[in-house]
């Protein structure tokens, strides 16, 4: 192909205006692209601030209701979910994650008797039930178990699609959880419980907020998720594991966190073709609320620009904490 370089071809020419800036848009976001992530707590009436998380709170049920009503006048999608138990519930082998009366199966019912067409994401991990914060079983090494492991996520998909989970999302990292978790939920007939895999889910730093949040950075102390999640210098390894994810019966896949694996996503878009989301986790939050509050960024830009950033990658999807936000500002 001859190209005519300068002076024939001026790239400013279409950057000169508005009009022509618009005729050559790639990638758009919408409305349609976004889950809100929330956080849930036990009590009433509580709206308790998340250190880390400027603008983001653990909300018992009921104050819950409000933000998915929000995001229902909104025109977001579907929200996920992430619970904040007492303390006093986690154990070493995380039972509380498939309590039928848990904190997450009254929240899903709750938000499904009001709001049914706003789809809900749950989690599928025990980081937010074990008493050592790790994603799964541990042994007195300090391994955490894969198959054993498997078995429990089994039991907590299952309790969260009987309450009426539209989607669980797998965000362990064990092997084979995918085909285990679509075996049980079949058997059972919830045919239509999506799985959303979190296919590569790095090792990272950016979760920090998120384990505040949670309660979980207490448990893991000095701790780390090596074992499991993704080592960051790797993105074949993201193609591996999404490969195996698609084969045992995921319908969406996902990379986490989102900024920092944009080269990952787009390799994992472009190979496979399938639905994928991208996570902006609770630290690439932080980053763009911290750096807001000190005036050193305008905090609407960066936030749409680094959401637009995940379409001109590929995502189909984007969970994020900026979602009631970005949507007011597609709204205007
Ligand atoms: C763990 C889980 C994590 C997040 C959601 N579920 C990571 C972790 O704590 O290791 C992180 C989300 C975020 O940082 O926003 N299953």
């Amino acid at each position: 192909m001859s190209f005519a370089p300068y002076p024939q071809f001026r790239a400013r020419r279409m950057r000169r205006d508005d009009f022509s800036r618009r005729m050559q848009r790639e990638s758009v976001l919408t409305t349609n692209d976004l889950m809100q992530g929330l956080f849930v707590c036990e009590g009433d009436g509580v709206r308790d601030a998340i250190n880390g998380m400027p603008g983001m709170f653990r909300t018992s049920i009921d104050l819950l209701l409000q933000d998915a009503q929000t995001c229902v006048a909104l025109g977001i999608p579907a929200i996920a979910l992430f619970p904040s138990i007492p303390a006093a519930q986690k154990l070493p082998g995380g039972d509380e994650a498939w309590n039928a009366e848990g904190l997450i199966p009254r929240a899903i019912k709750a938000l499904k008797a009001s709001f049914p067409q706003l789809g809900v994401m749950t989690d599928v991990a025990l980081d937010p039930y074990t008493s050592h914060g790790q994603d799964g079983l541990l042994t007195d090494a300090g391994y955490v178990l894969n198959d054993e492991t498997i078995e429990a996520l089994v039991k907590q998909a299952l309790a969260q699609a009987r309450a009426g989970s539209d989607m669980v999302g797998p965000s362990d990292m064990m092997d084979g959880r995918i085909g285990r978790i679509r075996a049980a939920l079949d058997q059972e007939g919830f045919i239509h419980t999506r799985i959303v895999a979190y296919s590569a889910k790095y090792a990272s730093a950016f979760y920090g907020p998120y384990r505040e949040a949670v309660g979980s950075a207490a448990g893991l102390g000095k701790a780390n998720k090596l074992q499991y999640y993704l080592d960051p210098t790797n993105s074949d390894e993201a193609l591996r594991e999404a490969e195996a994810d698609i084969a045992e019966g995921a319908d969406m896949l996902m990379v986490k966190p989102g900024l920092p694996y944009l080269d990952v996503l787009q390799r994992m878009k472009e190979k496979f073709r399938r639905p994928t989301a991208v996570y902006q986790v609770s630290g690439e939050y932080a980053m763009i609320k911290a750096a807001a509050e000190k005036g050193w960024l305008d905090e609407e830009k960066a936030m749409m620009e680094s959401l637009t950033a995940f379409k001109r990658a590929g995502a189909d999807c984007i969970v994020t904490y900026f979602a009631m936000d970005a949507a007011r500002v597609l709204k205007r």
